[in-house]
């Protein structure tokens, strides 16, 4: 017998726990990186433009397939494609949405496990010292990353977290940590960014973001702008469509799109104004462009009266919100083996969150405890090592094509009464903004990642 599923509490406890999947590393870490290494402002707005048309209606349709097959990635694409066209093949995209799931979390973890070090060093005075010294906290950082005991450790404590949280289920784990700890990262955010908007880098911060040179935009880096967009939202492998899953029949499917992803984008608009204030403010040079979180940021803050308190609580914020996400990457792991394999959740969570530990402990010996595994590399410049050709491979290649596929399936094989049905419910008269939305996921989303996988692999752009 398979367990009852179970439920949010209601339409705060999904857009909670949706947006805590969103928010995370990718709007802290990545984001600010990402946009330092492509110049800024145009990057910006063709992100702005991928979130909009083509992360809102595939995010509309995760959770419009996740509530109508109430399963997993694999169970709900069985389910739903049956006697259509295709028929089981799309199963496959579940399966390559577990998969990237898996990928993910076994190296989001490691960074995740960064920001335990950082805290236990602000408590404990450290961190105060390094930022004291120049060039100090890059110097540490390159050391604690090179160092295969540390990073192992980190990323098993934060595994082990993860792992807690999902064994307690949908609501009793996942909505709980979410309701608690998403208001507060979002209060800590706009303290930041009010401190921010004081500081003399603020207006170089606001022109670097806001103002595009289109000249520095080339093929990658819209296909970066694309990949991120997948990322930070959480797309293209079936995490929020395992968390439509668990949504009421009654709450609003476009309504909750699109609160989560405005969300999400204005936190990750929120980390660089933070972010860029400060580096232009103290003149500072980004040296590891992966490490600003952990290199640029500290130094800031021990500018400040009280700046240990302000760095821990800082540090111990973003490891929450990566944990809301890491939790979202193993619910979509275990739910398949829950539904699928007809696991306990205890048995599925143990099981796939320890084998995801083992495959991540390469990733943590790959940024620079290992030889062979730190210098391997597949995508070019700046993608060296076994963590960072992963992340591009899933950030870059699986989320956009399972994106791609997931839109192909809600707009052309899912009959336009089954989509309507959901969206009517818990949102009736929106008929315009369904057509708006079946406009777009059938031929704008579609289009657009089509033809930037398509230029990439067919027209010879290199990634370089
Ligand atoms: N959206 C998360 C972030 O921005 O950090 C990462 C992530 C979580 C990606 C869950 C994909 C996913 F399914």
């Amino acid at each position: 017998m398979a367990s009852p599923r179970g439920q949010w509490s209601g339409k705060l406890g999904f857009i909670l726990a949706a947006a805590g999947s969103a928010v995370g590393l990718g709007n802290l870490w990545k984001f600010p990186y990402i946009t330092h290494q492509n110049e800024g402002g145009a990057f910006v707005l063709v992100y702005i433009a991928a979130v909009a048309l083509v992360g809102l209606p595939i995010m509309m349709a995760e959770i419009i397939l996740g509530r109508r097959g109430g399963l997993n990635p694999v169970g709900t694409f069985r389910t739903l494609a049956e006697g259509r066209a295709g028929g089981r093949a799309w199963q496959a995209v579940g399966f390559m949405g577990v998969a990237a799931g898996f990928i993910i979390l076994s190296y989001y973890s490691v960074v995740a496990g960064w920001t335990l070090r950082y805290i236990v060093l602000a408590v404990g005075g450290q961190l105060g010292e390094l930022a004291a010294r120049p060039h100090a906290l890059d110097e540490f950082f390159g050391a604690y990353a090179a160092d295969g005991g540390a990073q192992v450790l980190g990323h098993a404590l934060f595994m082990g977290a993860t792992m807690a949280a999902v064994l307690f289920g949908v609501k009793a784990g996942i909505e709980r940590v979410a309701t608690v700890l998403m208001p507060l990262l979002f209060l800590i955010l706009i303290g930041l960014a009010v401190y921010a908007a004081t500081t003399d880098g603020f207006g170089e911060a606001m022109a670097f973001l806001f103002d595009p040179d289109f000249g520095a935009l080339t093929l990658r880096s819209v296909l970066e702008a694309l990949g991120q967009a997948f990322f930070s939202l959480s797309l293209g492998m079936g995490a929020i469509l395992t968390y439509g899953s668990y949504m009421r029949k009654q709450d609003s499917i476009p309504l909750s799109a699109l609160q989560i992803s405005a969300l999400d984008t204005l936190v990750g608009l929120l980390a660089c104004v933070i972010m860029f204030s400060i580096i232009f403010t103290f003149g500072l040079e980004v040296t590891a462009s992966a490490g600003i979180l952990f290199t640029t940021l500290p130094a800031v803050f021990y500018q400040l009266p009280g700046g240990g308190v302000l760095a821990a609580g800082f540090y111990i914020l973003v490891a929450f919100a990566a944990l809301t996400s890491t939790i979202s990457l193993l619910e979509v792991v275990s739910s398949y083996a829950i539904d699928e394999l007809r696991w306990s959740r205890r048995q599925a969570t143990l099981t796939m969150g320890g084998g995801i530990f083992v495959f991540g402990v390469l990733n943590a010996l790959s940024l620079g405890a290992n030889g062979p595994l730190s210098t391997l590399n597949v995508f070019g410049e700046g993608k060296d090592g076994m963590f960072n050709t992963l992340d591009f491979l899933a950030a870059n290649w699986l989320l956009p094509v399972g994106g791609l596929l997931i839109a192909l399936f809600a707009g052309w094989v899912l009959a336009a009464r089954e989509s309507w049905d959901e969206v009517r419910q818990g949102h009736p008269g929106g008929a315009a903004l369904f057509a708006g939305w079946r406009f777009l996921i059938r031929f704008v989303a579609p289009l657009a990642v089509g033809a930037i996988i398509f230029s990439v692999i067919f027209l010879g752009m290199e990634y370089q």
